[in-house]
C-alpha cells in the first residue's frame, strides 16, 4: 500500500461499498444489482439507455424536509428558496415547490421555469450580478417576493424601471462580506475581488439611497459566499458581519425585515464530514437569533446533488501500460465537474457480479477528444467489461444542467424515481435535434 497520500490514492477513497451505504436510496441486492429506492438500475438502463440521468423524489423532499426543520428548530423565521441553477428540470421544481419550497432563480429561463412549475411568484426571488432591463421588467410584471440587487448601477436600472410601470420593487442588497469561503476558486464568490455583491463598505449608504429612490422598496441583505462550502466558520463570519449591518443600518433609521443567507452548503462526494442542517441552521441563528429578520436561505446542491446519479455503460477497458482505463458511454459533455472544477464524484458498479468482485484501480474516462474527459484516475472498481453499467455518484446537482452537445453529442435521458415507480421525465435526444435549428444558406456563388 502506498506510504504517501496524494487526491489521487485509492487508499484515500471510500469503497464503493462504502459509497452506497453512505446513500440510503442507493441499496444493493444479490439479484438485481444497485437499485435506486428500490428500482434495479439495469432495468432503468435496459428500457432507457445510457447515459442516463436517474434522481430520487424521496432524497430530494426528504433533504428539503431535514434543512427546513432544522431552521425551524433553530428558532428561525425562515424560508427555502431552492437555487433552481443546481438542477432545473421542471419535475424537481414542482416536486420541491409542493413541499414549500420557494426559487432563488438568475435568469429569465430560470424565472419562466419556476413558474411554469407552480412556484408562486411570492416565493421566488431573482439574483444575480448582471440582470438584464427585460429581467428586470419581467420580474415586476410577476411581482416576484424579493429582487437581490447587487451593484449602485443595478439600482438605478430597477428604480427607472419600477417607476415607469407604476410597480415598487421589493429589493434586498446583496453585500460581498469579504470572506474566503475556503472552496475551489471557481465556486467562490465573497471575496472582495469577486465580481458579486455591493462593497461590504457601501452597503450602508447604499441601502439609504434605496430608500430614497422610486419605485424601491428596501427589505433587506442578503449575501452569498460560495459552494461546496465544508466548514461552518466563513459561514459564521459572514453572517455576523451582516448582522452588524443590520444594526447600523436601524440605528440609521432604516427597515430591514430580511436576511438572505445564500447557499453552498457542501455535501460528502467522497464522504468527509461536512456540515449538517442543524449547524447550518446554528450558524445563522448565532448571528440573527435576536434581531427580528425573516431569514432565507438559497442551497442548490444540498437539497438535489446526492439524489442522482449519472448511469453510464462500459463502451470497452482498455488495458494500457501500467493503467487499466475504463472507457464509458457517458462524458465530459454529460458531466462536467471533473473536468471544470477536477471534482470526485464516487463510481460505482450496477451489475450484481460486478458489486461483489475483487476491487483494482482504473482511470475512468469518456469517449470525447480530450484529455480532461476523464472522470477518475487510479479508482479502486471491479474488473468491468464492454456493456458492463457504472453508476457516477452524487451527479444531481450542477449535472445536466451543465451539458452540452460538444462531439455532437445528444443530451442524455433523464429519469425520475418516486417511491418504486419510475418515469422517464426527459427524453434522450435524437441525433437530428442536434441540427434542427440549423439553418445553411443557399450558395452565393
Ligand atoms: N445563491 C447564489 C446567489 C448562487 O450563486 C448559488 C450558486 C447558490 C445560491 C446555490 O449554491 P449551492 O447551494 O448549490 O452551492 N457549477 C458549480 C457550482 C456553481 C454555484 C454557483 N452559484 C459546481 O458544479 O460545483
Amino acid at each position: 500500500m502506498a506510504t504517501s497520500h496524494t487526491a489521487e490514492d485509492p487508499a484515500e477513497d471510500p469503497t464503493p461499498d462504502e459509497l452506497i451505504a453512505g446513500r440510503p436510496h442507493l441499496t444493493r441486492h444479490a439479484q438485481d444489482g444497485l437499485a435506486m429506492d428500490g428500482v434495479p438500475l439495469n432495468r432503468i438502463a435496459d428500457v432507457v439507455g445510457t447515459p442516463t440521468w436517474v434522481y430520487s423524489a424521496s432524497t430530494m423532499r426528504a433533504r428539503l424536509k431535514a434543512l427546513s426543520s432544522a431552521l425551524t428548530a433553530a428558532g428561525l423565521d425562515s424560508h427555502v428558496h431552492y437555487a433552481v441553477k443546481a438542477n432545473d428540470h421542471l419535475a424537481v421544481l414542482s416536486l420541491l415547490g409542493a413541499q414549500g419550497a420557494g426559487a432563488d432563480v438568475v435568469s429569465e429561463g430560470e424565472l419562466r421555469r419556476a413558474r411554469h412549475a407552480g412556484i408562486p411568484a411570492d416565493r421566488i426571488v431573482f439574483s444575480g450580478v448582471g440582470k438584464s432591463p427585460r429581467e428586470l421588467t419581467l420580474a415586476l410584471a410577476e411581482d416576484i417576493g424579493q429582487i437581490n440587487v447587487e451593484s449602485a448601477e443595478e439600482l438605478a436600472m430597477l428604480s427607472a424601471i419600477a417607476s415607469g410601470m407604476g410597480k415598487t420593487a421589493r429589493v434586498a442588497l446583496r453585500v460581498n462580506p469579504d470572506v474566503d469561503a475556503g472552496t475551489h476558486a471557481k465556486i467562490s464568490t465573497g471575496r472582495a475581488t469577486a465580481k458579486f455583491g455591493i462593497p461590504y463598505d457601501d452597503a450602508v449608504a447604499l441601502y439609504r439611497h434605496a430608500a430614497s429612490l422610486p419605485g424601491i422598496r428596501p427589505m433587506g441583505l442578503a449575501t452569498h459566499i460560495g459552494s461546496q462550502i465544508l466548514s461552518l466558520s466563513p459561514y459564521r463570519a459572514a453572517y455576523a458581519r451582516i448582522a452588524d449591518l443590520v444594526r447600523a443600518l436601524r440605528q440609521a433609521g432604516q427597515t430591514v425585515e430580511t436576511v438572505d443567507c445564500g447557499g453552498g452548503l457542501g455535501i460528502p462526494y467522497r464522504n468527509q464530514p461536512t456540515p449538517s442542517p442543524a449547524g447550518l441552521a446554528g450558524a445563522i441563528a448565532g448571528s440573527f437569533h435576536n434581531l427580528d429578520v425573516r431569514v432565507f436561505v438559497e442551497p442548490g446542491r444540498w437539497l438535489v446533488a446526492q439524489a442522482g446519479i449519472l448511469l453510464t455503460s462500459v463502451i470497452l477497458v482498455k488495458q494500457a501500460p501500467g493503467t487499466r482505463f475504463v472507457v464509458l458511454d457517458g462524458a465530459m459533455n454529460d458531466l462536467v465537474r471533473p473536468a471544470m472544477y477536477d471534482a470526485w464524484h464516487g463510481i460505482v458498479p450496477v451489475s450484481p457480479t460486478d458489486l461483489v468482485a475483487p476491487l483494482s484501480p482504473a482511470d475512468v474516462v469518456g469517449p470525447v477528444c480530450e484529455s480532461g474527459d476523464t472522470f477518475a484516475r487510479a479508482r479502486l472498481l471491479p474488473p468491468l467489461a464492454a456493456n458492463s453499467r457504472v453508476a457516477i455518484l452524487d451527479a444531481g446537482a450542477y449535472g445536466a444542467v451543465m451539458s452540452s452537445t460538444y462531439n455532437a453529442r445528444p443530451l442524455a435521458a433523464q429519469v425520475l424515481v418516486d417511491n418504486e415507480r419510475w418515469s422517464v421525465i426527459r427524453d434522450r435526444q435524437f441525433h437530428t435535434n442536434l441540427w434542427e435549428h440549423e439553418r445553411v444558406p443557399a450558395p452565393t456563388a
